[in-house]
């Protein structure tokens, strides 16, 4: 029996023996009935251009000299747009319940707004369908970065009418998938849109500007306040309706008290500049003072949303220290020297996904969580067999999976895990250097190879079922 069949009998039999030695603490033997798993994509990341599809943001950022690790784009990416019938048997055949996917704004409107394109929608309606015909349910992210550039061209979040235009971008892809589709997200990870598109300028489309990063934070959240209220009131009551934040403790740089006032502003503009004002309707005091120009009467009562789900993206926690010079007073401080990292560079901290969840329940009335992106980049190793070694992946998913059962024995209303990801894909600014996928992809032929981690990974969903 090899290492594969091992853990294969592991998850045949107990899901606590499959998930090893756990960290001490009250673990629940096995996850409770209904527990979902799934995984995420995203549009930009996985598709490729298909038919057509008018440009986005992203598309004109790859454009730019020095944007791009590898100076690649997501024209082709896993061209998912013609393959999704294999790569949705493939989630499938792992025992997934779930598939969170994005749709492309410029592929079903052109110009953002106005005349939708039958094509662009037609593609939406065969991944739905096909996805409810394996038993798997859709969830519907409905901007995954990827703005129209015609939109950008008339100020892309930096101007207020795009919670205008995103509301009925919103209300048309209802029209479209609504008859089959509950599960709405509105945004994903507006800090990271925020802060790394129009702050540091590592993302598109690539501002590095306070002025524009606090814009675009307060136009996401407008936005996202308005396509909610549209929605429910699309959905008549069938509509499970949500949003999902980029959340990370914050820490002071090399464990300093000096740092301490750099980690909480840092954490205010991360975290809760987008938690606060949909849960309690304010802005945290902290970021209040450059929200405050751009906060019209009514905008917090119509940001301020009750949600059936919170969907929550969780990689680790991050480092600041201060400095004159960084966007907020702050930079990215130094990690403890004996912290595990990923080949990303980014710090491996389950128990600090523990903390993060038990914190939503004590400060935001205990919102009912979907862990919707979990995963990490690791060099895979394809031995003389071609079977693609990934035990790092294996431990790093095993101890954040341990991390989802400790918050539940806390009482945290945690219904289902998402890995991120599927699929190798196009990594934002490191292209297809970085690859978190379960399965990989040939960049020649696009044949897709399940790695160990598929098999693992799918043995424990398989395991965990209702
Ligand atoms: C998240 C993004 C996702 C992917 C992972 C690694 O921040 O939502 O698209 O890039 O990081």
């Amino acid at each position: 029996m090899d290492r594969r069949d091992l853990l294969k009998a592991g998850a045949a039999g107990v899901a606590g023996t499959l998930l090893g030695a756990l960290p001490a603490g009250a673990e629940p033997s096995a996850f409770p009935p209904g527990f979902l798993w799934g995984t995420s994509t995203s549009a930009y990341q996985v598709e490729g251009r298909g038919d057509r599809r008018a440009d986005s943001i992203w598309d004109v950022f790859c454009r730019l000299p020095g944007t791009i690790a590898d100076h690649s784009n997501g024209d082709i990416a896993c061209d998912h747009y013609h393959r999704y019938p294999e790569d949705i048997a493939l989630m499938a055949r792992a025992g997934l319940k779930a598939y969170r996917f994005s749709i492309s704004w410029p592929r079903v409107l052109p110009e953002g707004t106005g005349q939708p394109d039958a094509k662009g929608l037609d593609f939406y309606s065969r991944l739905v369908d096909t996805a409810l015909k394996a038993g798997i349910e859709p969830w519907v992210c409905l901007y995954h970065w990827d703005l129209p550039q015609a939109l950008q061209d008339r100020g892309g979040w930096g101007e207020r009418a795009i919670a205008g235009w995103f509301a009925d971008y919103a209300r048309l892809m209802a029209r479209h998938l609504g008859d089959r589709v509950t599960r709405w997200i509105m945004l994903n990870e507006p800090s990271v849109v925020a802060v790394m598109g129009h702050g540091l300028g590592e993302h598109a489309p690539g501002f590095r500007s306070r002025a524009k990063m606090f814009a675009a934070m307060h136009h996401q959240n407008l936005a996202q306040g308005r396509a909610l209220s549209a929605l429910r009131a699309a959905g008549g009551g069938r509509f499970r309706l949500g949003t999902i934040l980029s959340l990370q403790p914050v820490r002071p740089g090399g464990g300093l008290d000096a740092n301490r006032p750099a980690a909480a502003m840092w954490d205010a503009l991360w975290n809760r500049a987008f938690l606060d004002p949909l849960f309690h309707g304010h802005y945290p005091a902290l970021i209040e003072p450059f929200a405050a120009p751009l906060v019209q009467p009514g905008d917090l009562a119509e940001i301020r949303q009750p949600i059936d789900f919170l969907g929550v993206n969780y990689y680790g926690p991050m480092y600041q220290r201060a400095d004159p010079a960084g966007i907020i007073g702050t930079n990215w401080g130094a990690m403890p020297a004996d912290m595990k990292k990923t080949a990303m560079g980014w710090p491996v901290d389950p128990s600090a996904l523990v903390e993060l969840l038990v914190e939503l329940r004590d400060r935001y009335g205990n919102p009912t969580i979907y862990v919707t992106e979990n995963g990490a980049f690791y060099r895979d190793r394809t031995g003389s067999d071609g079977r693609v070694d990934d035990r790092a992946r294996i431990a790093y998913l095993r101890d954040h999976i341990a991390a989802c059962r400790r918050a539940l024995a806390h009482g945290v209303d945690l219904r289902g895990y998402f890995i991120w990801t599927i699929l190798d894909n196009f990594e934002w600014a490191h292209g297809y250097t970085a690859r978190f996928g379960i399965v990989q992809v040939n960049r020649a032929t696009m044949e897709r190879t399940p790695k160990e981690s598929y098999d693992w990974f799918g043995a424990v969903a398989r395991a965990n079922a209702a």
